[in-house]
């Protein structure tokens, strides 16, 4: 075993993709349907997707929390992961992602377990209870992440884990001057979760880099 970690290339990338377990026909048709229908295709990968639903279901989750639905590409890997019984809230702000999502998930076999809210995520958290969480994934707006890990460190009981993608700022992570408004939010984020005590953290190498925290007790 080597000390020093793998560089990765895209040809890692193309490999990870190709041993991991694929999206379903569901899954493809949804992202085929959100691009036809002019919504931004900035999903995650479907790597992702399977490295979360794995966590989901590694942690028999019941109740799971997203912010940033989308078209429901996450919410329906994330949702197939719970235990039987459970139940996911996805908040989205654009009303008109918001209904597509819904129509869609609707329609999908996670049907009777997501609720797909649509809000802010910085009104719609803090109306939810104390240490009643899982798991949270943030993939919305940068610039709330924090005000979305104070939230996630009082809903997500202990053991219960925090992922946040976008961890390599759009691939802009080490330029000078990057192009993406939202990459100085996202290092000063990386900065500060790094730095928090109340959750164990790493960045892991998926899609455009997925933070996972452990709430610690
Ligand atoms: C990157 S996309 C989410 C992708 C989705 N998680 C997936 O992988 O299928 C980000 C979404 O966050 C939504 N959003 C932006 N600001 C938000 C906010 N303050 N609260 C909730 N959603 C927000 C955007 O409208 C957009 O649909």
């Amino acid at each position: 075993m080597s000390a020093e970690p793998t560089p990765l290339t895209a040809q890692h990338y193309e490999y990870i993709a190709r041993h991991a377990p694929p999206e379903d026909g569901f899954l493809e048709a949804l992202r085929a349907a959100s691009r036809a229908a002019g919504i931004p295709a900035i999903q995650i990968q479907a790597a992702e997707g399977a490295f979360l639903q794995i966590l989901v279901r590694a942690l028999g989750a019941r109740r799971v929390v997203e912010v940033g639905t989308l078209a429901g590409y996450s919410a329906v890997w994330l949702a197939r992961g719970l235990r039987p019984g459970g139940s996911l809230l996805t908040i989205e702000a654009s009303p008109r992602h918001a209904a597509f999502a819904r129509e869609w998930i609707a329609r999908s076999d996670v049907a009777g377990c997501v609720e797909v809210v649509e809000g802010r995520g910085q009104a719609v958290l803090p109306t939810l209870e104390d240490g009643s969480v899982d798991l949270v994934f943030l993939d919305a707006d940068k610039a709330g992440y924090a005000d979305y890990t104070e939230h996630a460190a009082r809903l997500l009981r202990p053991g219960g884990l925090l992922c946040v993608d976008n961890a390599f700022a759009f691939g802009q992570l080490f330029d000078a001057h990057p192009t993406d408004p939202e990459a100085p939010a996202i290092r000063a984020f990386n900065a500060r979760l790094a730095r928090d005590a109340r959750f164990a953290s790493v960045i892991v190498p998926l899609g455009d880099g997925c933070w996972v925290g452990a709430r610690r007790p």
